[in-house]
């Protein structure tokens, strides 16, 4: 295991901003992480946990401490019965080889999950969703080294306290656990309507009716070609918001004053409403701002076209949380984490 020093971040994450972190070490074992972790502790030195650098950003002044990538590899089919297949995976296999390996089995449960880029370790953290799947839907329980107690721990889904794109990793426990493994429970049954209506609407316009966990990765492989930029050409972190959470009399008056807005119940009090569309209505799609490229396929999405440092992007996000804030008196929450 090497620790390298002044690594600059925007190597590593897919914005491809900010500054240095001081040290950077990958670790393949348990011990491994143990080592580094432990050896940081005792020079307080703080420590973050970095997975595909698909969903974080990273600042101008970088990072005074030791970034760590985790790299635990590790596949097994842990429990069959005559519905479900449970596998667990480590933390360091990369997350969409994962899903074609499960597609493969002809297992149901994660292929709309499909071209996400992440690590295994890092999808619960955002309980990463996409066309009507998310992880936590799947996620029975994973395991991860505390670094209050320096030891693996076993946390069970409800530990997890997944909610839409947020777990405990996200906020009470933020920083203090680091996933070394998930284990997943999956379907032998084919997946079942209703799709998600990008789903339906490629399934219909290519004449499938037959349902299979493989076209269903087709699909949603297709259709995000279409919506989402790919990092490796256009510099983006996916969605750069969440999609707005509003209670009934939000909602009632935003369809007061704009009867076709999209909106998806969540529960009995509160509707989703995508902030795509919010930023669409403040004729922010296709702008750029600050060399950020609002996504003319998807508002949601922010490219970075020339922006010179993470400040632009700041400038562009809080002039867009601005219109949104005075148009709809919705207050929009970045999606990805920032290395802090
Ligand atoms: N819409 C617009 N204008 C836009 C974008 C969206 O009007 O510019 C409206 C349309 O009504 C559309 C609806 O928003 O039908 C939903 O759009 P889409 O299916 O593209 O999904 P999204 O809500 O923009 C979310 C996730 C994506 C995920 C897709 C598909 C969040 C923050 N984002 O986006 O996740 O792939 O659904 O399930 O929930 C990510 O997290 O990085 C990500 C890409």
């Amino acid at each position: 295991m090497n620790v390298h020093t002044s690594i600059p971040l925007k190597n590593y994450t897919s914005m491809q901003l900010g500054g240095p972190a001081r040290f950077m070490s990958d670790v393949m074992t348990i011990d491994e992480l143990h080592q580094v972790i432990v050896n940081a502790q005792s020079r307080n030195i703080p420590f973050f946990v970095l997975g595909s650098g698909s969903n974080v950003i990273a600042r101008d002044d970088g990072y005074e401490g030791l970034v760590v990538r985790v790299r635990i590899p590790g596949f097994e089919v842990i429990a069959e019965d005559s519905q479900t297949v449970t596998i667990k995976v480590g933390a360091g296999e990369i997350w969409d080889e994962i899903v074609a390996r499960t597609v493969d089995m002809n297992l149901t449960g994660i292929e709309a999950l499909s071209d996400i880029p992440s690590y295994c370790g890092a999808a619960p953290i955002q309980n990463i969703g996409a066309y009507g799947q998310e992880i936590a839907d799947t996620l029975t329980s994973l395991e991860a080294y505390d670094t209050t107690s320096g030891h693996i721990v076993a946390l069970s889904r409800e530990d997890c306290k997944f909610t839409y794109r947020d777990s405990i990793f996200r906020t009470d426990a933020r920083g203090r656990y680091i996933i070394t493994s998930i284990t997943l429970e999956l379907y032998k049954s084919t997946p079942e309507p209703p799709f998600y209506k990008a789903l339906q609407e490629y399934f219909d316009s290519h004449g499938i009716t037959v349902y299979t966990p493989q076209a269903v990765r087709e699909a949603v492989s297709a259709i995000r070609h279409e919506k989402l930029p790919d990092p490796a050409v256009k510099p983006n972190s996916g969605s750069f918001f969440k999609n707005a959470i509003i209670e009934q009399w939000q909602l009632d008056e935003l369809l007061a004053e704009y009867p076709s807005a999209p909106h998806y119940a969540m529960d009995e009090n509160r509707h989703k409403v995508p902030t795509g569309w919010l930023i669409e209505q403040c004729g922010l799609k296709g702008k750029l701002l600050h060399g950020m490229r609002v996504n003319p396929a998807n508002a949601l999405v922010l490219i970075n076209e020339s922006a010179a440092s993470y400040n632009d992007l700041s400038l562009a996000r809080d002039k867009i949380i601005q219109a949104v804030q005075d148009t709809f008196k919705i207050t929009l929450e970045q999606e990805p984490l920032e290395i802090v």
